[in-house]
């Protein structure tokens, strides 16, 4: 994150439509007056900041944006993804965007999935206290506790179901006072339940075959030798399924 000497490109994206009445932001313990209908990533491009790090896809998904709050007049720490959450006045902020975490490397296919993978790996996962302050620290609303005892019993399913929408923002290490990996160890589960537990479809497996038997080689000998405006064309005419 820099002070830019010039405005930055983003900045016409974060002007507000009308005119607001601007509120007080700290940013790393600096005062701003931001309009409130901005998240706290576009205040802080608002303020002047060009974001280097700390931002990614700026949708929710990807995790970089991690940011810790307070509001004045509350003890309580606050959690929250920047690009996602809107300010509010008095809210002093401090981004992580990265959280130094344990995270090693294996080969999955010389893994089994069971318990013993998991502990050999991450076995910090045993001394999980059961506190909590993860599951309140995530902005993805997951049950990280749950997840954390699903690993601790060995149960590669439940951990890779209740971890599923982890963005791993790190936000749930950050408090953790068993200083647990959990986004890592929890990937682990879902690597594992993809490769080894999950069911397995046939119909997939039907067209995997039928591919590899050259049935569309046709088809994709005539997309690749099409020209732009012909791949508009069909494009635009594709089968959409309806939502
Ligand atoms: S914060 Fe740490 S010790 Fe507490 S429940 Fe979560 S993983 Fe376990
Ligand atoms: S489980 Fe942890 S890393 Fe994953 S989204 Fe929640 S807080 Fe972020
Ligand atoms: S920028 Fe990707 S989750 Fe916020």
């Amino acid at each position: 994150m820099t002070m830019p000497e010039t405005m930055p490109d983003t900045m016409s994206d974060t002007m507000p439509q009308i005119e607001e009445v601007l509120i007080p932001v700290y940013i790393m313990g600096k005062r701003y007056e931001v309009p409130p209908s901005l998240t706290i990533m576009k205040a802080m491009e608002w303020a002047g900041y060009t974001l280097v790090r700390g931002v990614g896809c700026r949708g929710g998904f990807c995790g970089a944006c991690a940011t810790v709050y307070r509001i004045g007049g509350d003890e309580r720490l606050h959690f929250g993804l920047a690009c996602q959450t809107v300010v509010r006045p008095d809210m002093y902020l401090a981004q992580i965007p990265f959280f130094p975490t344990q995270r090693h490397t294996y080969d999955l296919t010389r893994l089994k999935p069971d318990a013993a993978a998991v502990w050999k790996l991450y076995p910090e996962v045993l001394r999980c206290l059961g506190c909590g302050t993860c599951t309140k620290a995530c902005p993805q609303e997951l049950d990280v506790k749950g997840y954390m005892a699903a690993l601790m019993r060995g149960n590669i399913s439940a951990a890779a179901d209740k971890s599923f929408d982890c963005i791993m923002c790190g936000l749930c290490a950050a408090r953790c006072p068993a200083e647990e990996s959990q986004y890592n160890a929890a990937i682990l589960a879902r690597r594992l339940y993809g490769r080894y537990l999950a069911p397995r479809s046939r119909h997939l497996a039907a067209r995997l075959a039928e591919i590899e038997s050259g049935a569309f080689q046709d088809e994709l000998a005539a997309l690749k030798g099409a020209d732009r405006a012909t791949l508009l064309k069909l494009y635009a005419a594709r089968d959409i399924e309806p939502e």
